[in-house]
C-alpha cells in the first residue's frame, strides 16, 4: 500500500490550518476516505509528522465510531441497528447477511469482496429497516431483498468481467 497520500493529506491540512497543529479529526477522516480505513502505517506516519504519540492517535480513532481500524471489502455493507430499524427487523436482516456472506458483524470475507458492520441510526427511519452498501441506502429491507441485492451485486461483477474480457 502506498502511503504517500498520507503526507499529501497532512500537508494540505497544514496549509490551511490557522493553528500551529493541524486538525487531527479531519486528517483522519481524509485518510479514511483515501484508504477506506485507517491502516497502522498511516497512524505511524501521522504520529511522526504531527509529533503526537501513537497511543493518543489510537485513542481518538477508537473514541469515534466513524473511524475504521480494519479494512473493508469492495462492497461494504452497514446495517442500521437504530431503534426504528431494530423494531422493524434489523436483527433478522443482519442474520441473513451474516449467513449469506459467512462473516459476522465487523468482519470481511476472505476474498475481501464484502465487509459487514452495524451502525447507529442513518437518519432515514422512514425506510426502516435500512442498510447501506458503499454509501447507498436500501430501505424496507427483508430477507428476499437481501437475497436480491446480493444477486444483483454478483451479476454486476459478472457483467464487469465480461466487459473487461472484451
Ligand atoms: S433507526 Fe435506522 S435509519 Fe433510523
Amino acid at each position: 500500500m502506498d502511503f504517500k497520500k498520507v503526507d499529501e493529506i497532512i500537508a494540505r491540512h497544514r496549509g490551511k490550518a490557522e493553528e500551529k497543529i493541524p486538525p487531527l479529526i479531519p486528517i483522519l477522516q481524509d485518510i479514511q476516505d483515501e484508504y477506506g480505513w485507517l491502516p497502522e502505517q498511516a497512524f505511524v506516519k501521522t504520529s511522526r509528522q504531527l509529533d503526537i504519540p501513537l497511543v493518543n492517535l489510537y485513542g481518538v480513532a477508537t473514541f469515534y465510531n466513524e473511524f475504521r481500524l480494519k479494512p473493508i471489502g469492495n462492497y461494504h455493507i452497514s446495517v442500521c441497528m437504530g431503534t426504528a430499524c431494530h423494531v422493524q427487523g434489523a436483527p433478522r436482516i443482519l442474520s441473513e447477511l451474516e449467513r449469506k456472506l459467512e462473516i459476522a458483524d465487523g468482519e470481511i470475507t476472505p476474498d475481501e469482496k464484502y465487509s459487514l458492520e452495524t451502525s447507529s441510526c442513518f437518519g432515514c427511519c422512514a425506510i426502516a429497516p435500512a442498510i447501506m452498501v458503499n454509501g447507498e441506502y436500501h430501505g424496507k429491507m427483508d430477507k428476499k431483498k437481501v437475497d436480491e441485492l446480493l444477486e444483483n451485486i454478483e451479476q454486476e461483477k459478472e457483467d464487469e468481467k465480461v466487459k473487461q474480457n472484451g
